[in-house]
């Protein structure tokens, strides 16, 4: 049934020239059939690239949203366009703009997880992999991030001659990781590394050998001559991590952390949106020439 369903999946985007663009965290079903998998950053440059009539994006709403924002002449559907980060839209109204009045030269940097509606009130947009350096060649003193308090405050300790204001949101995946549950695998398997992303609580990357994006776990623990890992993120890069080390174990703390708006993402819907071509992202114009300013400066930077 699932071979049945992936053939036609791969039939139709060929027909209808289609890119399929997963992020590290959906299902491996989907993992399996995508042409592009991920993390935030490779994605949204792949968007910008993409040659493609339609792109199909299975992950959450603020990818897909970041996609059509810049790709406003192509087809952009999500297989299931509930699938939405609770994070993306963390900023208490009216906060930006009284940061903005309290610090003369802010500058407000948007975590790529967020709303359109945040990235509009924003100067630069960062993913986890490229915060640091764009944070670093800013040149404001004075910085509010957003949405992510976790991230921020790596960063912050990542670039002290910057005053990085934090805001009080978070991943709840990530910050749903306890230093005990992680201490507890720590005795467990006391050679393996541990391997965490920076939505994780500051206890928990106190305690990491190594602090980086999905793709630079993936990185890591491939480069990596050490063969245990425990590894603090979305149960979802196991797929990636396991096709690209067989022989090598990986441990999560006891409840995986498992981010249920990534896994709404299935064959079946895949399948449907191919066929119908329904669940197309719409973006009010205005709305996205606010909102493609900081991704710009983003992607410009770092390309
Ligand atoms: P990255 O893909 O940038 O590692 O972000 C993780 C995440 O939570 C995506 O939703
Ligand atoms: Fe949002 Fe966290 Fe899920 Fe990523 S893992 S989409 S940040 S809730």
């Amino acid at each position: 049934m699932k071979e049945e369903t992936k053939s036609k999946i791969f039939k139709l985007k060929e027909q209808k020239n289609a890119v399929i663009l997963a992020h590290y965290y959906t299902p491996s079903e989907i993992q399996e059939v995508a042409d592009y998998v991920g993390d935030s950053f490779y994605l949204a440059k792949i968007a910008k690239k993409s040659s493609a009539d339609m792109i199909v994006f299975c992950g959450v709403f603020f990818m897909g949203e970041s996609a059509k924002i810049l790709n406003p002449d192509k087809k952009v559907l999500m297989p299931d366009l509930t699938a939405d980060c609770p994070m993306a839209h963390m900023v208490e109204n009216g906060k930006i703009e009284k940061m903005r009045k309290a610090y003369e030269d802010l500058a407000v940097v948007c975590y790529i997880n967020s709303s359109a509606e945040l990235k509009c009130q924003s100067d630069v947009c960062v993913t986890s992999s490229n915060a640091i350096n764009i944070v670093k060649a800013l040149p404001n003193k004075n910085i509010f991030f957003i949405p992510d308090k976790n991230l921020g405050r790596y960063v912050a300790a990542q670039v002290p001659e910057k005053n990085i204001i934090l805001n009080d949101g978070c991943c709840p995946v990530h910050a749903a990781i306890t230093e005990q549950a992680l201490k507890n695998e720590i005795e467990c398997h006391p050679k393996a590394l541990v391997l965490s992303h920076p939505e994780c609580e500051k206890e928990i990357l106190a305690l990491s050998d190594f602090v980086g994006s999905t793709a630079e776990i993936i990185a890591y623990v491939r480069q990596s001559e050490c063969d245990e890992f425990i590894i603090c993120t979305e149960e979802g890069v196991l797929f990636k991590l396991i096709c690209e080390n067989p022989s090598k174990k990986f441990y999560f703390p006891k409840t995986k952390p498992c981010c249920t708006d990534m896994k709404l993402n299935t064959l079946e819907k895949l399948l449907d949106i191919l066929e119908t071509e329904k669940n197309a992202i719409e973006i009010d114009e205005s709305v996205r020439q606010k909102a493609i300013k900081p991704l710009d400066r983003m992607l410009d930077t770092v390309i």
